[in-house]
């Protein structure tokens, strides 16, 4: 009813604004004197130190969430890490071998694949972490560790804060695993530490800028498909945000790695295909700018989220949203709102039921 909405039309709207809350309540219990503290992580340094490996297993936008941790754990902490989704984890007969970490990440803890997953690991021998939003759920009880996101709960199926609270516990996981494997120094803590304290008002930002969203989400009402193209961890960013669109609206959509382009996809560009580019890591910016051009060429009309305003942007893309500065790990916290904003207001311009789509459930306990 309206007074649960808390005065927003819908529930997804409701909890793409708590994100800033989310963001906050998940990092500031375990930032202590400029230091990472996770006090329910029961491992010791010399624990953490021996990592060898580590997978992260989950479902939906949860395993969207591991896409992106891969990035920043092998990048800050230099540990490899594997990203698997459950339901392919669980059957598979994977390699546990000594010194593997299983991560899995899940809002209601109640998935049935990640539980099953997690059961499978643990059966294996390994050491398993659930970073879960719903306190007291079966993954919180049955991992071995559980470092919960801080969203509160979420009642739209699209979820947004609580992925959202997902990427910051990864964060943090990320850089204390660096920080104790000597991967980072305490400046380089520090700030990283800065850049995440600026997040929520970073978010808040993005977010009042929705009237722009919406106004270039009107025009896509009757789009066929859409496309999100990325790298590196702009390509994690499209996975989900291409999800939030063909979720709640029923536009066929896809991510891609845009280095994979030419070799499919590029041939569904006609005139007036509507591409999302997410450019946001510099060091990938001419690579995207290229791939940008390419489907330009064929017609595409560019949408461009990236944090640089740069005139090869401007000129490769006919649209063009900025995202403010963080470090280049942080960038999917940023970039993502817009596409949140994106899928929900094409959603409710066609008129779906925009918090509980067809055919799907918020917590999948049955396969
Ligand atoms: C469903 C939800 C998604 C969620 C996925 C995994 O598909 O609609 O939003 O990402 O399940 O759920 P979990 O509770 O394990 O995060």
């Amino acid at each position: 009813n309206a007074a649960e909405k808390g005065g927003y039309e819908h529930f997804m709207l409701k909890e793409m604004y708590e994100q800033p809350k989310a963001i906050t309540d998940t990092f500031s219990p375990r930032i202590k004197e400029g230091k990472i503290v996770i006090d329910e992580l029961n491992m010791s340094d010399e624990e953490i130190k021996a990592i060898k490996k580590i997978m992260i297993v989950a479902c939906g936008s949860a395993y969207h969430t591991g896409v992106t941790s891969k990035y920043i754990l092998e990048g800050l902490a230099r540990i490899p890490v594997e990203v698997d989704l459950a339901s392919e984890f669980r059957y598979r007969d994977p390699l546990l071998e000594e010194g593997t970490l299983v991560i899995i990440v899940s809002q209601s803890g109640e998935t049935a694949d990640s539980l099953a997953a997690l059961r499978e690991a643990k059966a294996r021998g390994a050491k398993v972490l659930g970073i879960v939003n719903v306190v007291g759920s079966s993954i919180a009880r049955e991992a071995d560790n559980v470092m919960y996101t801080w969203a509160g709960p979420e009642i739209a199926v699209a979820t947004t804060k609580a992925y959202t609270a997902q990427l910051i516990a990864e964060y943090l996981l990320a850089m204390k695993f660096a920080y104790v494997r000597g991967k980072l120094n305490d400046a380089e803590l520090a700030a990283l530490i800065d850049d995440m304290r600026k997040l929520p008002a970073q978010v808040e930002m993005l977010l009042n800028n929705k009237q722009k969203i919406q106004k270039f989400a009107n025009r896509y009402l009757a789009a066929k498909d859409i496309f999100f193209i990325g790298r590196g961890i702009d390509y994690a960013i499209s996975l989900e945000g291409s999800l939030k669109l063909k979720e709640i609206s029923y536009i066929h959509s896809e991510a891609y790695a845009a280095g994979e382009l030419k070799h499919g996809t590029i041939s569904l560009i006609e005139e007036g295909t509507l591409v999302a580019a997410v450019l946001t890591q510099e060091e990938l910016y001419k690579k995207m700018i290229s791939n940008m051009v390419e489907v330009k060429t064929r017609g595409a009309f560019v949408l461009a989220v990236t944090n640089t305003e740069n005139t090869e942007v401007e000129k490769a893309a006919d649209y063009v949203i900025y995202i403010p500065k963080t470090n280049k790990y942080f960038t999917n916290s940023l970039a993502i709102i817009p596409l949140q904003l994106f899928g929900y207001y094409v959603s409710i311009g066609r008129g779906c039921d925009v918090d509980k789509p067809r055919n799907l459930a918020k917590s999948v306990t049955v396969e």
